[in-house]
């Protein structure tokens, strides 16, 4: 998708570890415009798939699918991360390895939001070493449903992640690939979509 590679060219910021920052206009300010066209391409790419739900995990992953999910006029789940009060005892669970805190964490949807009549497409605004979306793919697992496929705003393609959810049979598509950051420069994969 051009106008987010530019985007991340102009805006992106590099940091140490092989991070990309994006606070600018994905991961904190939030640039509407351009997530809207963030949800057109989703909607062109996966225009021919039947899907009832999109889901995501919170934080970074909500904005990005409600602006998308108007174009596919279907609801939005958030898996959860923390335990609250009011989350329906009976849930969905998936574990999530965190590479930067060393340990799995619990994310949980609520029975009452996906049913083995659904037919998912995750959204998630980062691909790298695909934890988030294998404990979103355990989720709807869980509960029965139909995983449509995945689609991501960046994938880090020198990390594992897109590697382990496609030989998992999971279709996944990315806007935006990275084959790499060096000096201070993001490399993109020519083909975005593969
Ligand atoms: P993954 O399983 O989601 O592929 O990611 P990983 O464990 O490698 O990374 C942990 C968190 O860091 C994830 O956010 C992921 O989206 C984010 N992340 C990974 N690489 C980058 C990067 O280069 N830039 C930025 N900005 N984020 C990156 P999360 O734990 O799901 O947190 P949240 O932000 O959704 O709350
Ligand atoms: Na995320
Ligand atoms: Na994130």
């Amino acid at each position: 998708m051009e106008l987010l590679k530019k985007k991340i060219i102009e805006d992106g910021r590099i940091l140490e570890g092989n991070i990309l920052k994006v606070d600018n206009f994905l991961n904190h300010q939030l640039d509407i415009g351009l997530l809207n066209e963030i949800g057109k391409e989703f909607k062109k790419i996966f225009s021919h798939k039947k899907i009832t739900k999109i889901l995501t995990a919170e934080v970074s992953g909500i904005a990005i699918a409600a602006i998308a999910a108007q174009y596919f006029d279907v609801p939005v789940v958030f898996a959860k991360k923390t335990e609250s009060k009011n989350l329906d005892q009976e849930t969905y669970e998936g574990s999530v390895y965190s590479y930067t805190k060393g340990k799995y964490y619990k994310i949980r949807v609520s029975k009452r939001y996906i049913s083995k009549e659904d037919h998912i497409l995750i959204i998630d605004d980062f691909l790298a070493n695909g934890q988030a979306i294998l404990g979103l793919k355990e989720v709807v697992d869980a509960s029965g449903a139909n995983l449509v496929a995945a689609g991501v705003v960046i994938e880090k393609g020198f990390q594992e992640g897109g590697k382990i959810l496609r030989e998992a049979n999971l279709e996944v598509h990315a806007l935006a690939t990275i084959d790499a950051m060096v000096n201070g420069k993001v490399v993109f994969r020519n083909h975005e979509q593969y």
